[in-house]
This record gives structure tokens, sequence and C-alpha cells, in this order.
């Protein structure tokens, strides 16, 4: 609390909206949504997403950025400054982001041991094997992992706008560039755009309940909302920057990386493939067919570890700002301890995939029991407590005020906003996640 006069701040508008959009725009984009799309329909899939995203998403980015916007404070102090006894909900933030940087730093380290093995021509011509060697081996997966997570506490300790907005000045522009580039060259082939139509005609027999419930996952996961990242960034704007335009402008860009991403991906013609190694295993392969080949497969590896690093290091923040703002730490002593957190956690994610895959709970090595937990229980909880409290436990008048302030929400669109909160949110996230953990639990 003693820290909160010197808090650092984004100096502008464009930087506020490239430091969200960094930490939308993720592994969930690009690794993500493109498997998901094609193992639940594709376009119908894309049809159910695109409404997710819009009448839940949305919303609940935008009163995440409010309540940080509001209060400026971390998530723990933001959410008991504006209802007395309800910081536990951004503990809970807390951890859950501690827990999803357990295994995201785990995929990010190795899209840098991808991106070096692609531009060294070190893969070879048996691309799962490679994948299965390297990802359940001992030291190389630590060894790549380590470097990412020391590359975001080098940021992070360069503080808010020296640290994060240089970051994301220089990283977004360069990924928007790769992702443009590899996405002219696969509309270029001509069995790229066959392959495209193929995925993109909307398949409905494949939509299924389980469907509904992987888009609203998706939704949430990749905009980042209820893990206290982005309530941590709304705290950094700078007076006068729009809430409401800051979040359409995040959630279109994101929208946008997503698509584009499941352009490449599938106009390389791997639809057949599914599941997580469709980006590590599927696409090494595609690249090795093509003229330039190497070249390629370096940017789109690189895009991958851009598009990781500009997320993890809101993760990382959100949780580093609570030992600043909350245990009166210093910035770099902050930082540390959560670096060494993400270190211990990611050790054990990445070493449950080889060594340590003998340990298992409900079937589930720690790795997937990371992921599993976050986005099947966490992920739709906090949806649902944080529409809860800005719809019904914030006092209305204060959280309209917040929201329609200057170049907020106009006075026609902040009925819809907050009735979506106050029911659709709630009640529709709810109906999903009951139906999601008992299928969870059919299926263990
Ligand atoms: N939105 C990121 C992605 O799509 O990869 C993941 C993420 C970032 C989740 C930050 C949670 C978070 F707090």
């Amino acid at each position: 609390m003693a820290n909160t006069e010197k808090r650092g701040g984004f100096g502008g508008k464009m930087a506020a909206i490239l430091a969200a959009a960094g930490s939308a725009i993720g592994l969930g984009n690009i690794w993500r949504f493109p498997y998901i799309t094609s193992e639940n329909g594709g376009g119908a899939f894309i049809l159910i997403y695109l409404g997710c995203i819009l009448f839940l998403g949305l919303p609940l980015l935008i009163a995440e950025f409010a309540v940080g916007h509001n209060t400026k404070k971390n998530p723990i102090d933001a959410f008991a400054t504006i209802k007395r006894g309800w910081g536990w909900l951004g503990a809970m933030g807390i951890i859950s982001v501690t827990l999803i940087m357990g295994y995201y730093f785990v995929i990010a380290g190795w899209t840098l041991n991808y991106t070096i093995a692609s531009a060294t021509n070190a893969i070879g011509g048996d691309f799962g094997g490679f994948f299965q060697t390297f990802t359940t081996g001992t030291w190389m997966p630590l060894l790549f992992t380590y470097i990412f997570i020391l590359a975001n506490h080098f940021i992070i300790t360069g503080g808010v706008q020296g640290g994060i907005e240089k970051a994301s000045k220089i990283m977004m522009p360069l990924l928007f560039a790769i992702l443009v580039a590899l996405a002219i060259y696969s509309l270029w082939m001509p069995e790229g755009r066959e392959a495209l139509t193929n995925v993109f005609t909307p398949d409905f027999s494949m939509v299924t309940g389980k469907s509904f419930l992987a888009a609203m996952g998706q939704a949430f996961f990749t905009l980042s909302v209820g893990m206290g990242a982005m309530l941590i960034y709304g705290s950094y704007f700078k007076d006068g920057t729009k809430i409401a335009g800051t979040a359409i402008s995040v959630v279109s860009l994101d929208t946008i990386v997503a698509l584009m991403a499941a352009v490449i991906i599938f106009s390389a013609g791997v639809e057949n493939e599914s599941g997580p190694q469709l980006a590590f295993v599927a696409m090494p392969k595609v690249f090795s067919t093509m003229p330039m080949g190497g070249v390629w497969s370096t940017l789109f590896f690189l895009l991958l570890g851009l598009a990781a690093l500009s997320s993890t290091i809101s993760m990382h923040e959100a949780v580093t700002s609570y030992f600043v703002e909350k245990r009166g730490m210093s910035r770099r002593k902050g930082a540390w301890v959560v670096t060494i957190v993400a270190i211990v956690l990611a050790s054990a994610a990445s070493l449950s995939l080889g060594d340590w895959s003998g340990y298992t709970l409900a079937g589930m090595n720690f790795f997937s029991l990371l992921d599993n937990f976050t986005s099947i229980v966490m992920l739709p909880l906090l949806g649902i407590l944080t529409a809860i409290f800005v719809g019904w436990i914030w006092k209305k008048e204060d959280m309209r005020k917040e929201l329609t302030a200057e170049g907020g929400v106009d006075k026609a669109t902040y009925p819809v906003i907050r009735f979506l909160l106050r029911y659709v949110c709630p009640l529709l996230v709810s109906v999903v996640f009951v139906f999601g953990i008992i299928d969870f639990i059919k299926n263990l």
C-alpha cells in the first residue's frame, strides 16, 4: 500500500492497447485456437466462439479494466477498495494466473527451441520423434523454459513503462508483421486456399454441448479475463484512456490474430492433425516441403514465442504487483519471488511430461492438471464472480460513472453492458460451467 504513490503507468493510449493486446494475443490464439477449432467443427465452432467473445468476453474485459482503472491498485486491493471483504476475488485470480504460468512457460520454452532448431535446420525428418524426444527430455526443455522465464523477469524489473510498455511497442508490431507475411504466403498457395475453404465451412454435426464449453473457455483464456492480468493493466491506464474503446481494440486485434493463425495453419493442409501437437509437429512438417521452408518455420516459431512473451509478462506483472503493493517489497525483489515460484512450477510441469510422468492424479500428469484445473474450473468461476461483482456488488452509480466517464461506453451501450454483466454472463457461464464439470468428472 505504501508504494501506491510511486506506481508506474503506461505513457499513453497506444501503449495501453499494445500492452493489453499483448496479454490477450498469445499461445491461446496461435497454438490453441486452431486445434480446438478443428476438433469442434471448424466454421460452426468459430461462430459460437465469436458469440462468446462478443457477449461474454468483451463485457468481462470492460469490467476488469474498469475495476483496475477505477482503483489504480493491485487485484486484491482493487476489489477490496470497491467493496470491503472482496479482496479474495483478486487473490483467486492471482493464484490462478500463477498456476497458468506453471505450464504456459513450458510451452513458451518449446517455441524458443523450435525457433533455433528451425533456423539451424536441426529438426530433421522425423517431426513427431523430435517433438517427443525433446518434450519428454530432462534438461533441454528445462533450459529453454528458464531462459524464457528470465527474459520475462528482465522485462518486469524494467518497470511498467521502461519494461512492459517498451517491450510491447517492439514486440507487437513485429508480431503483426510476421503474421501478415505468413498469412499472405499461405493464401498464395492454391492448395492452401482449398484446404481453407474446407475448414471454414461450418459442420454443425460436429457441434456438441462440449463445443460450447470449449468456445467459452477459449474466449476467456484468449482475452486473459478473470486472472487479474487485465485488471492490473487497467490500473496502469493513463487518465483519459477509454476503457470501452481499449477493450474493443483489444478484442478486435485478438480475434483477427486468432483467425489469421487458423488461416495460416489450416491452409497448410493440416486439418487432419489435431491436438496440441498441431503447431509443433504438423507445421514444421508442412514447412519442410515448401520453398524456403526453414525461413518460414523460423518466422512461425518466432511469432509463437513473441506472442507467448507478451502474455507471460502480464501474468508475471499481476503477481509481482501483489508482492510490491501488498507485501511492501521492492519491484526487483517482488519480481524475483514470482520468478522463483514460476521456475519451481514450470520445472515440475516440464518434468511431468517425461521423468515424472508416472506421478498422476485422476490420470493426469502435473502439466495437464494445471491446464485442466485452470481452464475448466478457475476461468469460468472467476468469470462468473467478476460479472457478479461488477453487476451486483459495485455500487450502481459508481460503476456507471466509471464506465461512462469521458470517452467510455456511450449512454446507449451502457445498459446493454450492464445487462450482460448482471444476467447473461453469470447465468450462461454457470450453465456451461456445471455441464462442463459434470462432463469432465464423467470422463475421468
Ligand atoms: N491470453 C493469453 C493467450 O491467449 O495465450 C493467455 C493468458 C494471458 C491467460 C494472461 C491469462 C492471463 F492472465
